[in-house]
């Protein structure tokens, strides 16, 4: 941590025409903050595994016999077509047949993991493996640590748009192709692989590690995570694991190649972020009934145009909620503050002071405007109406109407309070057609009432509302958990050949979506959503395409190595006050 890069001399004039310069700058310069003292962003420790007799991690990335192995690996699992639709709701269905061969696959590829490892399964389909260690070593009661992944993928839409076949494994030599390559049977074959070979090296943990992987998890997870979740609170206890490793975040990147920088000079900074919180969500479905008849003698206002005036209104009344917001433990600060001092000469000219005023709505506006919607709605809450259903004929009224609006919750704000908002802006036009009205909360697994009845009626039914998730903590100095694990990931990144000479800076970011980690929040205050992979590497998720290159999925499994070991021993000392250079055994 004394090897800092310092900020090149140059002229911040010369770059001040290359930003966005924010609406109103004397807001975000007028007020600066007095309490600065702190030291922003100091370099975590890095921590290498201690002498345990295990073999390097550095082999995943030298060794061609390991990486025929993982590509054959990875192709068999993306090769079992283990799709989720949001309609599946019972794990006896024929339609999640898939995740047995799946899990059939998983004993072949895994052979000592399922003799000498604990494997259950839980609702069906999903599954707990459970390396403990052995009875005498268990006194020092050391939590366990957590890792997960999701057997799941996402449909496909039209396969004749892939380049390969979507469940064909394809591996090119540098990308294997196919759903669920990055998303993320890369993370849970991985971490599979890891522990095959630790139980090959006859290792045997001092707490135990613990893998869980729900089922459903692109369909919100209720039935494979949402079941897990009680049965390691039951076993381990609240806050009982050390951390809880799941997929996420925004891998590895660069400021200097991010598309708001126009500096084209080499960037030696990379930074890691694992995602440290998620917004929170809820959908609100509304669900009109109106009486129908012959269109030729129709009301000034049919179910269409009410539900179109609602919709309306909901765009474009109350905006002041969706703007954003950079307070004080927001965990984007954290990063920002992290570019400041790692990257000055690719950051906007006037962050360092946005990040010293108290006027946290002007300075996250600011940023916003600078680097673009992806980061804008880290920042705030959105709303996005997503289905408009009405109507049947064109000369019939349409008597039932359904639309769905998503939201996604901002850290500073609730899901009642977007609820609540939603309500006052239909109140009144509930009244001005005379409709009555009802409202009630579900949760994702119960059915929508839908409104019936001979007036009007419109029923609002509040889907799965989902806070934002705690906040884990990143401050290196007052967590020891957070210190150790970017200690291992700057250890490990570092030390990765192509990245030789690069300084890795770990810092936490936050999801604008959810994952199984939801179900979870009662089993660690450390709950990090990463998946390590490189500008890049993990490409397509979600869409045609989805690949990953092998070198991501390689390095992935050194962080799973290390990490198991770098905490195997460790009994919650801080790091030791010296930088070690890797000793590979
Ligand atoms: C509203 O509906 C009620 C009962 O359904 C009816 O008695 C009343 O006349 C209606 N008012 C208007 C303005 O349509
Ligand atoms: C977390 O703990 C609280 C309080 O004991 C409990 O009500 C809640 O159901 C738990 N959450 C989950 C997701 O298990
Ligand atoms: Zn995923």
């Amino acid at each position: 941590m004394r090897s800092l890069i310092l900020p090149v001399g140059i002229s911040l004039l010369s770059l001040a025409a290359s930003f966005t310069i924010p609406s109103s700058p004397q807001q975000i310069l007028g007020t600066s903050n007095s309490e600065t003292t702190k030291e922003k962003c100091p370099l975590p420790l890095k921590v290498t595994p201690d002498y345990d007799g295990l073999l390097s991690s550095l082999r995943y990335l030298q060794d061609e016999d390991i990486l025929q192995r993982q590509a054959t690996r990875l192709s068999r699992a993306v090769q079992v077509p283990t799709t989720v639709t949001d309609s599946m709701k019972d794990p006896y269905d024929e339609s999640f047949a898939a995740f047995v061969d799946f899990h059939e696959l998983l004993a072949k590829l895994f052979p000592l993991i399922h003799s000498k490892s604990r494997v259950e399964r839980v609702n069906r389909l999903g599954l707990i493996i459970t390396v403990n260690p052995p009875q005498k070593a268990n006194k020092r009661q050391r939590k366990p640590l957590l890792f997960t992944a999701h057997q799941d993928v996402v449909p496909i839409n039209d396969a004749s748009d892939w380049t390969h076949p979507p469940f064909s494994g394809h591996f090119d030599g540098e990308f294997l192709w196919g759903r669920g390559s990055s998303d993320c049977k890369n993370g849970l074959i991985g971490l599979l692989s890891v522990i095959e070979d630790l139980l090959e090296q006859d290792w045997t943990p001092s707490r135990p590690v613990v893998l869980a992987f729900g089922f459903d998890e692109e369909s919100r997870g209720f039935l494979g995570a949402g079941s897990i979740a009680p049965i390691l609170e039951e076993r381990y206890g609240k806050d009982g694991f050390e951390f809880i490793l799941d997929e996420g975040g925004t891998g590895l990147s660069t400021l200097g190649s991010s598309s708001f920088s126009s500096i084209f000079e080499e960037d030696n900074v990379i930074y890691a972020l694992p995602d440290v919180s998620e917004k929170g969500a809820i959908d609100i479905i509304l669900s009109l009934s109106v009486p129908g008849g012959h269109s030729s003698i129709p009301p000034k206002h049919t179910g269409v145009g009410i539900m179109s005036e609602i919709i309306y209104n909901l765009e474009n009344t109350e905006l002041d909620i969706f703007t954003p917001s950079l307070g004080p433990d927001h965990p984007s600060r954290r990063m920002l503050e992290c570019q400041v001092r790692h990257s000055p000469q690719f950051v906007e000219d006037w962050l360092p002071s946005a990040l010293d005023s108290d006027d946290y709505a002007a300075a996250a506006e600011a940023i916003a405007q600078s680097r673009g919607e992806g980061i804008r709605f880290t920042l705030q809450s959105s709303q996005a109406a997503d289905i408009f259903n009405g109507g049947v004929k064109s000369n019939a009224l349409p008597e039932k109407i359904q639309a769905v609006v998503n939201y996604r919750v901002g850290l500073h704000q609730t899901p009642k309070l977007v609820q609540e908002r939603a309500e006052r802006i239909i109140a009144p036009i509930v009244e001005k057609h005379n409709l009555t009205w009802s409202k009630a909360s579900i949760s994702a697994s119960d059915e929508v009432d839908i409104a019936s009845g001979t007036g009007g009626h419109l029923a609002l039914t509040f889907n799965a509302p989902l806070s934002p998730a705690p906040v884990s903590p990143t401050d290196i100095e007052t967590s020891p958990v957070w210190a150790r694990f970017a200690g291992v990931a700057r250890s490990v990144f570092e030390s990765v050949p192509s990245l030789k000479g690069k300084t890795v800076v770990v810092s936490g970011d936050i999801m604008t979506g959810n994952t199984d980690t939801r179900f979870y929040w009662n089993l660690s205050r450390n709950i990090y959503r990463w998946s390590p992979a490189r500008e890049g590497r993990a490409l397509n998720i979600h869409t045609v395409d989805e690949r990953i290159g092998i070198d991501a999925h390689l390095e992935g499994m050194m962080l799973y190595y290390d990490l198991i070991r770098g905490f195997d021993l460790w009994d919650g000392a801080p790091v030791q006050d010296e930088v070690t250079e890797r000793q590979d055994i």
